[in-house]
């Protein structure tokens, strides 16, 4: 969507995939805080964005959605001004539906205008957009009736569409939204994350510039893959450009955790402005090479050992798009070090389930 935003993927926090429907003002502005102090918001992570059930169930006497009472008494208005205040942007979450898919609270289904600016006069800065309990119209009757409403409402708002539902969103959502998502919801576990990653990679072609495939948030930290698995997560998302999007109760987070969000030097892949999707250039399922290209020449590649013991990988020239003769500097963006200058071929040893990340730069 050309609105001036996602010119790179967006990158932030989201509260479901940790707390689900579990949310109150006092943990947003907490986490928050603590998106500050961890030095993650300097990183780029500027999104804290409420997922589901932030508000009542009925709208109010004038139609309008109102926040739940009981667990965001200050209101939203309240709580994007304190996120403001940090240099920080608010995200909300409703439905191209009658309901969320909590069932809990209204749809925007009808009230596109009124919702939309009612965000707008609350300064949110996102709306993420599901479709569950839709009227089984077409998703692209549903979702341009909120992409012109956003653009109408006076505030310029990321439009993140939840649209699972059909299976190339991204065929015709770049016209509608920032980001699409590409498949069903990722589970904090190793086989969820690599079907969402495959899926996802199907439909590389259509990202770039203001608008991104969406694979899905990060995992990461929750607890349901081990610290290889979570280094494989963060690489492949950054190097798809899927959106950034922090999944875990950032106020606790473990030394590794945070390592791995932190991990600048894989960040800058994911927002490398030429904004091209990285992809699957070669295996399946086991001794896998991903690889896209950077600004400027360069090459992001991804060795990934999905197998179940440790194995050889290598990615030869003509797999991820470089001159065969060329020679290249190789810097591992794990190891934070620049090994050495080779031609033609990299080649790792890869333990079960861990990835090698290399940015190779021609000399
Ligand atoms: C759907 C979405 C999830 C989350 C939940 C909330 O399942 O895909 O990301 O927003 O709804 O109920």
């Amino acid at each position: 969507l050309e609105n001036g935003l996602g010119r790179t993927p967006q990158m932030g926090w989201n509260s479901w995939n940790h707390f689900g429907c579990n949310i109150d003002e006092k943990m947003i502005k907490e986490t928050a805080d603590a998106l500050e102090s961890t030095g993650l918001a300097k990183l780029g992570y500027q999104y804290v964005n409420l997922d589901d059930c932030w508000a009542e169930s009925s709208r109010d006497s004038q139609g309008n959605l109102a926040a739940k009472s009981s667990t965001f008494p200050s209101g939203i208005k309240a709580l994007a001004d304190y996120v403001h205040a940090k240099g920080l942007k608010l995200g909300i979450y409703s439905d191209a539906g009658f309901y969320t898919c909590s069932k809990q609270m209204p749809g925007s289904l009808g009230h596109e205008d009124q919702d939309a600016k009612t965000f707008a006069s609350w300064e949110v800065d996102y709306l993420k957009y599901d479709n569950c309990y839709n009227d089984g119209s077409s998703p692209q009757d549903r979702y341009n009736p909120m992409s012109k409403a956003l653009l109408n409402s006076g505030r310029t708002i990321f439009f993140s569409l939840c649209e699972w539902g059909q299976a190339d969103p991204a065929t015709w959502a770049r016209g509608v939204g920032n980001s699409w998502r590409t498949t069903g919801d990722i589970q904090d576990k190793w086989d969820s994350m690599t079907a969402r990653a495959d899926e996802n990679n199907k439909w590389a072609g259509y990202a770039g510039p203001g608008g991104w495939n969406d694979p899905d948030m990060l995992e990461v930290g929750n607890g349901g893959m081990t610290t290889d698995e979570y280094r494989s997560h963060f690489s492949i998302w950054a190097l798809a450009k899927a959106p950034l999007l922090i999944g875990c109760d950032v106020r606790a987070m473990s030394d590794e955790t945070k390592e791995i969000l932190s991990n600048d030097e894989v960040i800058a892949v994911n927002q490398d402005t030429l904004g091209v999707q990285g992809k699957k250039v070669k295996g399946d399922g086991s001794a896998e090479v991903w690889a896209g290209p950077l600004k400027g020449g360069g090459v992001a590649v991804v060795l990934w050992n999905r197998g179940s013991s440790q194995t050889s990988i290598t990615a030869n020239w003509s797999d991820i798009g470089l001159d065969p003769s060329a020679v290249v500097d190789v810097r591992d963006v794990w190891a934070h070090s620049t090994i050495w200058s080779v031609g033609g071929s990299i080649t790792a040893t890869v333990d079960t389930h861990a990835c090698k990340m290399y940015v190779l730069t021609p000399k």
